[in-house]
């Protein structure tokens, strides 16, 4: 089959790799630096290995491109771009809709469109084949369906081929495609009845994750005035075989799904009328951290960082990638800054962000764990500062929740 995949990015060029093993794909991106690095076989993507792609290029089965006419004769057509907030924290499909007009100006014969990107329950049906149709220069009829995506950047022992995969066409036609799609590269494909249950599936596997990560955060404060420690607590509680899952405090939540997608639902929620207190409550608790963590830090240093030099180590927002997006170290960084803190950052994968360049691990008066990658030693983070706070409780023999 030729499939066409819109977004070269975490998602997008993922899916490239494992179904071009299998299929002609065309991997279409706005972003024209990126394509360029794709056909040279360089791959921008944590745990897309270049060696692959240059593999699939090699063998004519894959090909990066900007020009939105490559898509004009695909089978398949995977929709594959970011679904972030707006400014004032609302669903953004803004992406999805500049996607829908490509396929829908570019696709000239009738093809299997699945979206992958996540979105509210509906999206497919209501907002997405409509705007294809709308923007179709021919009328064709496509058939529609969903696939969540569930890629999780970095981990080596889940991938495309073992992950359970959802999926729900519009129509049974369209789930029958899609199943034949997915199975030329994914051993598990779960059905579903119906898109809307796909699209809230998704939601609310990242949902649960929001929630349990701000449950343990307000669980550390509590242990704090307590006296005791979080992780020992939270190691005696998982020593119960079930009905317990092990969640860890952190300096709150980061990446472009867990902060992002609970929002998506509670947007669905409130417009049916349903109030989503636990998504509220969760996402006010995560982005505290960051004023909490400043004033445990405050705490320990006689009242005030005014002045001093704080280091925040890893500055992505989970461990061995280079993404920031929505990193907590962003909102601590604010923080610092605020209460008069001279603040550098190091991050050997992210190197460079906002403007500013990763500091060397040391000379700090005072240094705050963010994120540890697996790169940084802990003892070299242990030596970086006389105090050291830990958030990911990774570091030995330093300060943590
Ligand atoms: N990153 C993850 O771990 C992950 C996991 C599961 C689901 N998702 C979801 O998948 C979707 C994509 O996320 P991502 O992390 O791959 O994003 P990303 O930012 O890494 O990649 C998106 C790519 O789409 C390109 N793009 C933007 N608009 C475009 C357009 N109109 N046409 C073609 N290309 C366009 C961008 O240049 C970028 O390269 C989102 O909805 C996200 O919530 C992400």
């Amino acid at each position: 089959m030729k499939v066409s995949i819109i977004g070269q990015g975490y998602v997008g060029l993922t899916i490239s790799v494992f179904a071009s093993a299998v299929h002609k794909v065309v991997g279409f991106d706005t972003n024209q630096t990126i394509v360029n690095q794709l056909n040279r076989g360089i791959s921008h993507i944590e745990g897309v290995d270049s060696a692959a792609l240059a593999e699939r290029i090699a063998d004519n089965n894959f090909l990066a491109t900007s020009n939105p006419k490559d898509i004009s004769d695909s089978d398949i057509v995977v929709i594959a771009v970011p679904t972030p907030l707006t400014k004032d924290r609302k669903p953004d499909l803004s992406f999805i809709e500049a996607a829908c007009q490509t396929i829908g100006e570019n696709l000239k014969k009738s093809a299997v469109i699945i979206n992958e990107s996540t979105s509210f329950p509906g999206t497919l049906r209501n907002y997405i084949k409509p705007l294809i149709e709308k923007n179709s220069v021919k009328a064709l009829s496509h058939l529609y369906a969903i696939s969540p995506e569930r890629v999780d950047p970095g981990r080596q022992d889940f991938n495309q081929k073992n992950t359970p995969r959802l999926y729900a066409g519009l129509t049974p036609e369209a789930s029958e495609r899609t199943k034949d799609f997915y199975s030329s590269f994914c051993d598990n494909l779960v059905e579903v009845s119906s898109p809307e249950v796909a699209e809230s599936a998704k939601l609310f596997e990242n949902t649960f994750r929001q929630v349990n990560i701000a449950l343990v955060n307000e669980f550390a404060q509590i242990t704090h005035a307590l006296g005791i420690s979080v992780h020992e607590t939270l190691d005696a509680a998982s020593t119960k075989p079930y009905g317990f899952m092990k969640f860890t405090p952190s300096a709150g939540v980061g990446g472009h799904c867990i902060p992002v997608d609970p929002t998506y639902l509670a947007a669905t929620a409130e417009e049916l009328g349903v109030p989503a207190t636990f998504i509220r409550h969760a996402n006010e608790v995560n982005t505290g951290m960051a004023e909490y963590v400043v004033q445990r830090v405050i705490d320990d240093n006689g009242g005030s960082i005014k002045g001093k030099k704080v280091l925040i180590v890893g500055v992505a927002y989970k461990p061995n990638v280079a993404d920031v997006r929505e990193t907590a170290a962003e909102l601590v960084i604010d923080e610092c800054r605020a209460r008069g803190a001279e603040v550098s950052w190091h991050d050997d994968l992210v190197k460079e962000w906002h403007g500013e360049k990763s500091s060397n691990l040391c000379d700090a008066e005072i240094s705050i764990v963010i994120t540890k990658h697996d790169s940084v030693a802990g003892e070299l983070i242990k030596a970086s500062a006389p105090y050291v706070f830990d958030t990911t409780g990774k570091v030995q023999g330093v300060n943590k929740f």
